[in-house]
């Protein structure tokens, strides 16, 4: 609630010294147009079309979670949320349920999501072992509407009982290309990718590409913490290579003036904000969304209602965004 006229203007004499802002924290890459727009007075203009689907706002939920008792609770919270926001959602690995339908509940939540899409998650170390009948199997069960392929040769590295690929992940996402009839994404889970890897990507008939850049959640340097591996270990520095999103959206602008691809892209990796998000959308000339991952587990790990009164300061801070902060 706001406070009434006379606290306010003794507020405004007490603390006007304090509010002089950082230099360092002024948001770049953006022009502030305070004259051109009134105050957003609904959330129609940040609506947009994203993998065919229609977006009450321009956010993905990024693959997350499943297999573990927590993960009931986050991907129901997190797909109930889609369906009133209108957002897509990618799952965590389904990887548990290649074996058995022991965790099937924690993943089963498409009936949540108003039509919202939804997209299974597996590792190029599974891809490799699969069938694409086990592929479409999975899909049909959990009524998917895609699937998300993650690429983390670092992280399985890093990871003590992790996988090791047999083949470049590029030929095994080509062979799931020819042979799945749903659309894919591809992504990374922390650490990005640099050109050569988007640039081979985006000769695929893929549908989406998930950056996942580096600067958020980085599952090398979580893995070797677990390992109990120190700054002194040899395979330390691996958890610091990367791409940042600002790099990758640089690279892709660069292939795509050539190419005029119609892939779509998720903006991820250490988005912490709904603004910087925008501008990030702003400069590059792809149709995209803003993916987010912990940020958005911090409020799915308590009651819905939290996660939704998060969810409508998002949205309020996009229509804000779409209407003051131009390209
Ligand atoms: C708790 C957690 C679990 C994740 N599990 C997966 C996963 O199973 N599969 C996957 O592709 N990415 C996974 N990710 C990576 C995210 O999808 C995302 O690419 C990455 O975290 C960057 O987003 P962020 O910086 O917003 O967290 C996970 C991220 C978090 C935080």
């Amino acid at each position: 609630m706001s406070k009434l006229p006379n606290n306010r203007k003794s507020d405004h004499i007490d603390m006007s010294f304090d509010s002089v802002p950082d230099h360092q924290k002024r948001m770049l890459g953006s022009s502030y147009e305070p004259l051109l727009s009134a105050h957003p007075q609904n959330t129609d203009i940040i609506k947009k079309t994203f993998l065919g689907f229609d977006f009450g706002m321009p956010l993905w939920v990024s693959s997350m979670t499943g297999g573990t008792e927590k993960a009931h609770h986050i991907n129901h919270n997190l797909a109930r949320a889609c369906g009133e926001f209108q957002l897509g959602m990618g799952l965590g690995s389904c990887r548990p349920l290649l074996d058995s339908d022991d965790r099937l509940n924690d993943f089963d939540v498409k009936h949540l999501m108003n039509g919202a899409p939804l997209f299974i998650n597996l590792g190029i170390a599974q891809l490799e072992t699969v069938t694409i009948g086990d592929i479409n199997i999975l899909i049909d069960r959990l009524n998917a509407d895609g699937l998300a392929i993650h690429v983390n040769p670092l992280q399985e590295w890093a990871q003590k009982e992790g996988d090791r690929y047999t083949k470049a992940p590029i030929e095994t996402i080509t062979s799931i290309c020819e042979n799945l009839n749903h659309p894919i994404i591809v992504k990374e889970v922390g650490q990005g990718m640099g050109p050569q890897s988007l640039k081979a990507l985006m000769d695929l008939p893929i549908a989406a590409i998930e950056l996942a850049g580096y600067g958020g959640t980085n599952f090398s340097i979580l893995e070797m913490q677990r390992g109990g591996v120190d700054a002194s270990d040899p395979s330390a520095a691996f958890g610091y290579v990367g791409h940042t999103t600002q790099e990758m959206i640089g690279f892709l602008n660069d292939i795509n003036r050539d190419k005029k691809s119609d892939i779509e892209i998720i903006i991820s990796g250490g988005i912490k904000d709904p603004l910087s998000g925008h501008i990030l959308m702003q400069e590059l000339h792809m149709n995209s969304v803003i993916g987010m991952a912990s940020n958005i587990l911090k409020y799915a790990m308590q009651d819905y209602d939290i996660l939704q009164r998060y969810l409508c300061d998002v949205q309020e801070c996009f229509a804000m965004a779409q209407a003051y902060i131009k390209p």
